[in-house]
C-alpha cells in the first residue's frame, strides 16, 4: 500500500531537535513530573509493577475519561496511544474502500494520509478566512450524498485555532444524521480555549457520533502518550480489536499519570496554567506581529497553541521556513503542509521568554526579505 509523506510530522521530526527555538509545537510547554504530582504520588509511582496493564486502559484511567462525557461508561472508552492511534484506528475500522469521507481542512493532515491510503474517497470541505474560519455551510451541504460514510472535523481546529460556530455544529450534526454518516470529532485542542470556556462535544449529539481526545495539548503532556476514543459499545470494541495489531497497550505508567492528571482538582490546576501560558503569550505573538507593519493578516484563535499568519512577501512558505531554519535555526511550520501557501504556523506554547527570542529571530529573516 502506498501512502503520501505526511509532511507537517515528518519535518517537524526531522528539525524540531537540531533547531535552537522549536515553534512548531501546538501544545502547551510540557509539564514535568515533578510539576504535577506531589511526593506521596511520587512515591506510590515507584511501586507500580511495570507490566502491560490492560490494553483497552485501565479502569481507573478509563473512569476518569468517562467523567468527562456525561452519560459514558467504561465500555465506551478505548485509551491510544496519543489521539493520533486513536485517528487511526477509527478510519480503518469504519471505513472501506471507496466509501466517502466529507472532511474537513485545513486540518492536521493525518486523516487525510491514511484515508487517500486506504483508498477511501476524501471530499474536501473549508474552513474560511473570510468567514473567520468557519465553514461555508451550503457548500458543506452539497458535497453529502448518500455514499457519504463520515464527516470528519478537527474541533477546536489545527492549524487555525477556531470553534466551530453553534450553527455550524448543527448543521453538520443535521447532515451527518441526514446522511446516517459516522460523524467523528477530533477534539484533542479541547480544554485549551482562550476564553476558559470549554468547546462542546460532539459526544452524544448523535448516536453515530465518534470523538476523539488526549492529553497531549490542552493537558501539556503529549510523552505520556495518551489519547482516547469515545464512542458506541460496538464500535469501540471493534477498534479494540484493530490495536491488537497496532500498539497492543498504552504504558501502564502513563495510564496511571493519566488518571491522576483527569482528577477534577489537579485536572482544573493544570488547565488554569496553560490557559494562563495561552494568554500571556498570545500578547507576545500580537505585540510581534503588530509591529511588523503590513506583513501579516491572522484572525486570533479561539484555541490551541498555535497562530496561523497570512504574510505578504514574495517567497513561498517551504522556501521561507527552510531559510529561517537555516539562517535562525528558528523552525516553524509552512502553510504548505496544509495546502495552503503564504501562511505560517507558529506554536505560541512554550515559555515567553523563548517564543519572544525565537519570535525575534524569525522576524529578522522577514524584515531582511521585505
Ligand atoms: C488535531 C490533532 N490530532 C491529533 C494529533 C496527534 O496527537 P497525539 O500526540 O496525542 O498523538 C495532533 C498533533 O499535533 C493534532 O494536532
Amino acid at each position: 500500500m502506498k501512502i503520501e509523506t505526511f509532511e507537517l510530522e515528518r519535518t517537524q521530526s526531522l528539525w524540531e531537535n537540531t533547531v535552537e527555538y522549536n515553534l512548531t509545537e501546538t501544545g502547551i510547554h510540557p509539564l514535568t513530573l515533578e510539576e504535577l504530582l506531589d511526593d506521596r504520588e511520587l512515591r506510590r509511582l515507584h511501586a507500580v509493577r511495570i507490566g502491560y496493564g490492560q490494553t483497552n486502559g485501565s479502569i481507573e484511567l478509563r473512569e476518569a475519561i468517562c467523567a468527562l462525557y456525561p452519560g459514558t461508561d467504561r465500555e465506551n472508552v478505548l485509551v491510544t496511544s496519543g489521539s493520533c492511534e486513536a485517528n487511526f484506528v477509527t478510519i480503518w475500522s469504519l471505513l472501506e474502500p471507496r466509501d466517502e469521507l466529507v472532511l474537513m481542512l485545513p486540518n492536521y493532515m493525518q486523516i487525510w494520509g491514511v484515508a487517500n491510503a486506504f483508498q477511501i474517497k476524501v471530499k474536501p470541505f473549508y474552513l474560511k478566512e473570510e468567514l473567520r474560519w468557519q465553514p461555508d455551510l451550503d457548500e458543506l451541504t452539497a458535497l453529502i450524498t448518500p455514499k457519504t460514510k463520515m464527516i470528519a472535523v478537527c474541533n477546536p481546529n489545527n492549524p487555525t485555532g477556531a470553534v466551530l460556530s453553534e450553527e455550524a455544529r448543527r448543521e453538520i450534526i443535521r447532515l451527518a444524521k441526514q446522511a446516517g454518516a459516522w460523524l467523528y470529532a477530533d477534539e484533542i485542542y479541547r480544554g485549551a480555549e482562550f476564553s476558559g470556556q470549554e468547546t462542546p462535544s460532539f459526544w452524544k449529539t448523535y448516536e453515530k457520533a465518534i470523538v476523539a481526545g488526549g492529553l497531549s495539548k490542552a493537558y501539556a503532556l503529549p510523552g505520556l502518550r495518551i489519547g482516547w476514543l469515545v464512542g458506541p459499545h460496538r464500535e469501540i470494541a471493534d477498534c479494540w480489536a484493530r490495536r491488537d495489531y497496532t500498539t497492543i497497550a498504552t504504558a501502564i505508567l502513563s495510564n496511571r499519570i493519566a488518571a491522576l492528571a483527569l482528577q477534577p482538582e489537579l485536572r482544573a490546576r493544570i488547565l488554569r496554567r496553560n490557559r494562563n501560558v495561552l494568554q500571556e503569550n498570545i500578547a507576545v505573538l500580537k505585540a510581534w506581529a503588530d509591529g511588523r507593519k503590513g506583513l501579516f493578516r491572522f484572525i486570533p484563535p479561539m484555541a490551541g497553541g498555535m497562530v496561523f499568519l497570512k504574510y505578504d512577501l514574495d517567497i513561498n512558505s517551504t522556501e521561507l521556513v527552510t531559510k529561517i531554519r537555516r539562517e535562525k535555526r528558528t523552525f516553524i511550520v509552512a502553510g504548505d503542509c496544509f495546502g495552503m501557501d503564504r501562511r505560517l504556523r507558529i506554536g505560541i506554547g512554550s515559555e515567553k521568554e523563548y517564543l519572544t527570542a525565537g519570535l525575534r529571530r524569525i522576524g529578522e529573516t522577514l524584515e531582511e526579505i521585505r
